[in-house]
């Protein structure tokens, strides 16, 4: 490895903004392990990005498989750079939950629970990494002030009732389920997480950058794509929302940028220790800017970032200060 190369671990490296980031990282001379769901998408990243690439499973769904992944990369011991949190999914339009192994909610367990675990069992080696810094893919979303976020029910996490009970619950704040604020809940962990994970580190006398980011609304043509679950309850209204965010008003970002993005984030952007928020957003038709900002009021919540890192240690299995002492 030469001086600028860099050690990356990635989830959601598969498909999307993820896979082209994992591209580009590879271009650029990278050395990258994907985090990926299952073998045949282990098997299908490596002919399509080449030898270089590493892989581990882990179904982000089953916390057992996280653990096993964790432990194959602790085992192998290579220190990580750069931790990249990016998988994701959501399903809106759907009238009733799905659930995780665990009997989680489906959209809280992958994009933050799973995360949670995975970040706590890999900080060892994050910090045994040459300057290491964490990267958290969120999204507008889980702020109720943007574009994206007003849309339907707002994100917001209550008193953190369904957290609290655990498995069954359908939403985070215990409310009913709602396939929607779920995805955006879950966005509003995502940052609550990196947050609480980079003031225990500091605390603890080992400050690292983290990241917390949000891409943009990214839109491929064809077939899959982040929507690809949403399309299967409404396929014309995800057809309509496309063709007018993409092609009309032009509102959205390229999955090749996306992913650009999130490579620099991960490797280049001169980025001091502590807490940041970069987000990617409208300007206007076809121009985005991508700039460093606050994330929401709630995301902001110092008692609420301590309360969900508790609990979602419980709700994994982990001590609360498991991987940061
Ligand atoms: N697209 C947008 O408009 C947008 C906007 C804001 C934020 N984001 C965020 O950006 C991130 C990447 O999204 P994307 O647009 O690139 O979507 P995508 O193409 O659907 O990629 C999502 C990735 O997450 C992985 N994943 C989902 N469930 C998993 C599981 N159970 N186990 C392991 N991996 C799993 C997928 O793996 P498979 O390939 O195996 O399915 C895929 O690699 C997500 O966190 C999303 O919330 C996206």
């Amino acid at each position: 490895m030469d001086e600028i190369s860099r050690h990356v671990v990635l989830t959601g490296g598969g498909s999307g903004i993820g896979r082209e980031a994992a591209a580009q990282l590879l271009a650029a001379g990278h050395r990258l392990t994907v985090v990926c769901r299952d073998g045949a998408t282990a098997e299908r990243l490596r002919e399509r990005l080449g030898g270089a690439l590493a892989t581990v499973i882990a179904d982000l769904a089953d916390l057992e498989s996280v653990e096993a992944a964790a432990a194959a990369l602790r085992k192998a011991g290579e220190p990580i750079d750069s931790l990249v949190l990016n998988a994701g999914l959501q399903y809106s339009g759907a009238k009733e939950p799905r659930w995780s192994a665990q009997g989680f909610e489906l959209t809280f367990a992958v994009n933050h629970l799973a995360h949670q675990a995975l970040l706590r069992r890999l900080l060892p080696l994050l910090l045994q990494g040459r300057a290491p810094r964490l990267v958290v893919t969120a999204s507008e979303v889980h702020d109720p002030t943007t574009a994206g976020g007003k849309v339907g029910q707002p994100a917001g996490l209550g008193d953190l009732a369904g957290a609290r009970r655990g498995p069954g619950a359908a939403m985070v704040d215990g409310g009913p389920f709602n396939a929607e604020k779920a995805y955006k809940d879950s966005k509003l962990c995502n940052v609550l997480m990196a947050r609480e994970v980079e003031r225990r580190l500091r605390r603890k006398g080992t400050p690292v950058p983290v990241i917390a980011w949000s891409p943009g609304l990214v839109i491929p043509r064809g077939p899959g794509g982040f929507f690809r679950d949403s399309q299967r309850h409404n396929p014309l209204g995800q057809a309509v929302f496309a063709f007018v965010a993409r092609d009309l008003l032009r509102l959205t970002e390229s999955p090749e940028r996306a992913g650009a993005l999130l490579a620099g984030l991960a490797t280049t952007t001169p980025l001091e220790p502590g807490f940041h928020y970069w987000s990617n957003r409208v300007r206007g038709p076809g121009r985005l800017r991508f700039e460093e900002g606050e994330p929401s009021a709630e995301a902001r919540s110092d008692v609420l970032a301590a309360e969900l890192w508790e609990l979602s240690a419980r709700a994994a299995g982990l001590e609360a200060d498991e991987g940061v002492v």
